[in-house]
């Protein structure tokens, strides 16, 4: 970072942690500059959004404020800073409410696994939400271009996209585009992806077309991260979510019903302005209902511009904290369960590369000892080495692996390799969820 001439901080606005920790890196930054008075700094995403010309006023070490909408203007931004070593701020939201197609398809390097994104904004207002404040109303990209930048990077290697959208299922509603599951249909045709994942899904507008892609489609990869929030129906109305507890269980029975072996992944607050003990409860019981895969929990945290802020009876900090360690503390036990399940299977495995211990431990030679990484289609992470001498120790990375488990951790598996595609072709008609 030392060397960089020009250094970008993208950030997160969605609970004041993420925040706060964007404002302490700056400050960092700004001592840096105090030895290189050439360095560029500038700062994007949803803060940037968010504060605008704030920034530049705490932040004298900044030269460019960028907001979300403003990302396809950045290579121009730069330009006239660099020529003038001016200060600029552009927040600016409705210049072009389109996702600017061409810069999203410009990418040159290689990875086996990477996210695409579809649409931006939000149209729902969760009473506790940012997002739509920061990254304004929906908008979808035409299938045409996504196709475009999928066909690219099958050539650069890449063997697995993950569909981006703050609401998928929403992909192309009001803009005349096809419905987010004939996108779907359309890239399982594509030759060389052998995976699709998206995220995220809102429950209300999960419907049984994308549920029965899970069952028709051979690439869809049997995982949906499908965020409950509560599992009280006060408090999912406090929150403006749409949908009762009743139905969110609903969608789950439905969901298993079409694609027994899926894994279902969620989020949820706790502590929401007016959560009582018994609507905290309530949660805890859907828990151990649905049986999450895994679960991400976040402290409720006010946010200035979300309406939830005026919302009255706020929790105390010591009370959220301690129902999100029960809530943490309840679903470890699901995920090692689950994780501990799948020892003795042998699930296919897409390899990432080496595994980050091992790209630590700075290896030099292939062999037994190296310990790879890759995701089952139901997004476990596992970690593997190649203990049989008959199978070539070669790059395996972007290789579709059979792992056989011997064990389960709480976030991740840890196998041998059984066996290995054939071809860089890959496995043809391989099956996602083939055991
Ligand atoms: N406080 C806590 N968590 C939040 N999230 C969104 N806004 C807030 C907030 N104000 C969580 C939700 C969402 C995830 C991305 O972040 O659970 O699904
Ligand atoms: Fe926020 Fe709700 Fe939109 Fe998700 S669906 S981005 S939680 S407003």
């Amino acid at each position: 970072m030392a060397q960089a001439d020009l250094i970008i901080v993208n950030t997160c606005t969605v609970r004041a942690k993420a925040e706060q920790k964007a404002f302490s890196l700056l400050g960092r930054l700004a001592r840096m500059k105090r030895d290189k008075k050439g360095l560029i700094i500038g700062v994007g995403g949803c803060v940037a959004q968010q504060e605008g010309e704030k920034i530049l006023d705490r932040m004298p070490a900044v030269d460019l404020v960028f907001g979300t909408q403003a990302i396809d203007r950045l290579p121009h931004l730069i330009k006239q800073i660099e020529a003038r070593r001016c200060r600029i701020v552009d927040v600016d939201m409705n210049a072009d409410p389109r996702i600017p197609e061409s810069l999203v398809e410009s990418r040159d390097e290689s990875e086996v696994s990477k996210f695409v994104t579809i649409m931006r904004g939000c149209d729902n207002h969760c009473t506790y939400c940012v997002v739509p404040f920061v990254r304004g109303r929906e908008a979808s990209r035409r299938p045409e271009s996504i196709l475009r930048e999928i066909h690219s990077l099958v050539k650069t290697g890449v063997r697995e996209i993950t569909l981006l959208g703050q609401n998928v299922n929403s992909y192309g509603k009001n803009q005349n585009l096809c419905t987010f599951s004939e996108l779907l249909s359309m890239i399982n045709e594509v030759e060389g992806i052998l995976r699709i994942r998206f995220t995220t899904s809102h429950p209300k507008d999960l419907g049984s077309d994308l549920i029965a892609a899970f069952r028709n489609l051979d690439k869809l990869c049997p995982h949906i991260h499908l965020p409950v929030q509560s599992g009280s129906n006060r408090v999912l109305k406090r929150m403006n979510r749409q949908y009762t507890r009743e139905q969110y269980l609903d969608k789950v029975m439905k969901l298993r019903d079409t694609c027994p072996q899926i894994a279902i992944t969620s989020d949820i607050i706790v502590g929401f302005p007016g959560e009582s003990q018994a609507d905290f409860e309530q949660t805890l019981q859907l828990i151990k209902t649905v049986e999450f895969d895994g679960l991400f929990a976040f402290q409720y945290s006010d946010r200035p511009q979300a309406p939830s802020v005026k919302l009255p009876d706020k929790l105390s900090e010591p009370i959220i904290r301690k129902r999100l360690q029960i809530v943490l503390e309840l679903q470890e036990k699901f995920t090692k369960r689950k994780n501990e399940d799948l020892v003795g299977s042998t699930p296919l495995v897409l390899t990432d590369g080496l595994s980050k211990k091992q790209v630590s431990d700075q290896p030099v030679e292939n062999g037994p000892d190296l310990q790879w990484t890759g995701r089952t289609s139901t997004n476990k992470i596992v970690n593997f080495y190649v203990d049989d001498p008959a199978i070539e120790c070669e790059n395996l990375t972007g290789k579709m692996v059979g792992v056989r488990v011997d064990k389960g951790f709480s976030h991740s598996l840890l196998g041998r390799v059984i066996n290995v595609e054939p071809s860089a072709g890959g496995l043809k008609g391989v099956k996602n969820y083939a055991a």
